[in-house]
């Protein structure tokens, strides 16, 4: 399998178990060159979030990626409250090194701006793993750089699947609506990766013993924040890997189907909020991922972490 050629990238996160999963396969693998973390609050507040990314990059020993705090609330809404599945230390209580570097001290939104402009149009992707508030401030504020973004590769939202918040609402749109609506209306290169799709990838108990028995410090803490991601101790799968999959799409894309849906984002001030509808026109084009070979992107997930 041919993977995806090296790309310039920026994650923007809310570790977050699942975020922390997809963190460290990005980290691992050589398709990706890291210029940066942005963090958001949205599983947890912005502080943890921020420490959490620079935990798990002192864990890489990756002290040479800078980590920018990005917005500790949602545009206009109060900030969702702490999801406990992801513990309170947001990272499911799995023993990760402290921060080596403090975060810097530019505002991410004020970070990623510069940064885009300082590189060739198209030239970075933007792996959204949380609430959209700072690429929706980045859109709104920073209009000139946002255009400049190659991709947004983004978990969130639900098609035809139920949602994880509300009926038909799932968390990281749910939790910042009028940012996803931003975002989505931009009209920026957006790949789209749904609950539809996330919901197909869980590990299974031997999955996570054979990472955990690979010798690969990486793979054995992947598969130690895959435990503490599991729902009961009786459940023979973990929990949805929904980050994870966005950087399985970045590394292989055609392991998943796409449609281009016309979108529209809901900002409702109830239960729907963050709830998408497919427009039949009016509403903007987004490349979203429907299916996928889940068997292929675990197995790919475990060769990336166990490859000598
Ligand atoms: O709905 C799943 C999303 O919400 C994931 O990004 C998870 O980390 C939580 O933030
Ligand atoms: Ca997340």
């Amino acid at each position: 399998m041919n993977l995806a050629k090296p790309r310039l990238t920026v994650i923007d996160t809310d570790p977050g178990i699942d975020d922390a999963i997809g963190i460290l396969l990005a980290l691992a693998s050589p398709s990706f060159t890291i210029a940066g973390i942005t963090t958001v609050a949205g599983n947890i507040g912005i502080e943890t979030t921020t420490r959490n990314a620079g935990r798990l990059l002192a864990f890489a020993g990756r002290e040479d990626i800078p980590v920018f705090q990005g917005a500790s609330a949602p545009l206009s809404r109060v900030g969702p409250e702490p999801l406990n599945l992801h513990g309170e230390d947001g990272i499911g209580g799995v023993a990760l090194p402290d921060p080596a570097r403090l975060p810097e001290n530019r505002h991410a939104v004020e970070w990623l701006a510069d940064f885009l402009m300082g590189q060739p149009a198209g030239a970075v992707d933007v792996l959204a793993l949380g609430p959209l508030t700072n690429l929706a401030r980045l859109v709104l504020e920073k209009p000139e750089a946002a255009r400049r973004i190659g991709r947004i590769i983004g978990m969130g939202g639900a098609i035809h699947e139920h949602g994880n918040v509300g009926p038909r609402s799932e968390f990281n749109l749910w939790a910042d609506p009028e940012a996803a609506a931003v975002v989505v209306a931009s009209g920026l290169p957006f790949v789209l990766i749904p609950l539809d799709v996330t919901r197909r990838v869980r590990a299974t108990r031997e999955f996570v013993e054979a990472l955990s028995s690979s010798g690969k410090p990486t793979a054995a803490m992947v598969a130690s924040l895959i435990e503490s991601y599991f729902e009961a101790a009786t459940n023979r799968e973990s929990r949805p890997l929904h980050d994870l999959c966005v950087m399985l799409f970045a590394l292989s894309p055609e392991l998943f189907e796409c449609e281009d849906l016309q979108l529209s984002v809901s900002v409702a001030r109830n239960e729907q909020a963050g709830e998408l509808t497919i427009m039949t026109e009016g509403g903007a084009m987004v490349r979203v991922a429907m299916r996928v070979d889940a068997p292929a992107v675990l197995e790919l997930l475990t060769r990336q972490l166990t490859a000598d």
